[in-house]
């Protein structure tokens, strides 16, 4: 499965947007990460649906839609995405998970089950031909700048192990948390392709993002 960078648009300097774009179109960076969060799922707030009306306005880089709401399958009109783009929503945040994913892939989208570190994988089996991904959260959600909980690369393995044993080795594995260049070397070999960067690696003021792009497509073997 290919490698794929999607940098965590909260993490991005809000006075250079253009300028992030730039440098984001011109290193072949394949997603934007753009956290949506409702001080209800997670107890914080981050960008919301105008945000990513603005990025599909500014650039033609595919959307990866990380959505940390409660009851998503009812807000789902309210963003705009389509073909190309990911969307995730959290299974645990709706008691209809799989009418919310169904959702998504009827637009056109990619539908990704996200997981926080303390859910079995086993929720897994009832949605897994509903999904073209899972989102694997190596921290709990809310806030950038934190460390990965000890037992994410276990879980991203058990989670290729599953979806391979279940005959899906095309569904990808992203991987969302303290995704520094150490751990993501980590995070690869235990199975996952989709890579979110954000404080931890490629946002870092010691050098630009270029060079940040860079050096974590060579340090994932890329
Ligand atoms: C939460 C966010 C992040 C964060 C990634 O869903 O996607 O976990 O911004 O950046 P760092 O590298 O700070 O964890
Ligand atoms: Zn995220």
């Amino acid at each position: 499965m290919t490698d794929k960078i999607s940098p965590s648009m909260m993490c991005a300097d809000i006075g250079n947007i253009q300028g992030t774009l730039a440098d984001f179109e011109k290193c072949g960076i394949e997603y934007l990460h753009i956290d949506i969060m409702d001080g209800h799922f997670v107890p914080n707030f981050t960008l919301g649906t105008d945000y990513c009306k603005a990025m599909k306005k500014l650039t033609s880089i595919p959307l990866d839609i990380h959505l940390m709401i409660n009851e998503p399958e009812n807000k789902l009109g309210w963003f705009d995405f389509g073909k190309g783009d990911i969307v995730s929503v959290h299974v645990e945040s709706t008691a209809h998970i799989q009418k919310a994913l169904n959702e998504i892939k009827t637009r056109g989208a990619k539908p990704f089950a996200a997981i926080n570190p303390g859910t079995p994988i086993n929720v897994l089996d009832e949605i897994v031909d509903d999904i073209d991904g899972v989102l694997v959260m190596a921290v709990n959600p809310g806030f950038a700048g934190q460390k990965m909980v000890p037992s994410a690369l276990d879980k991203i393995r058990r989670v290729r192990e599953y979806l391979d044993g279940r005959g899906r080795k095309d569904i990808e594995i992203e991987v969302d948390g303290n995704v520094s260049f150490e751990n993501a070397v980590k995070m690869k070999a235990s199975g996952a392709n989709i890579f979110v960067v954000g404080t931890s690696s490629v946002f870092n003021s010691s050098f630009t993002l270029t060079e940040g792009i860079e050096r974590f497509r060579k340090a994932i073997g890329d």
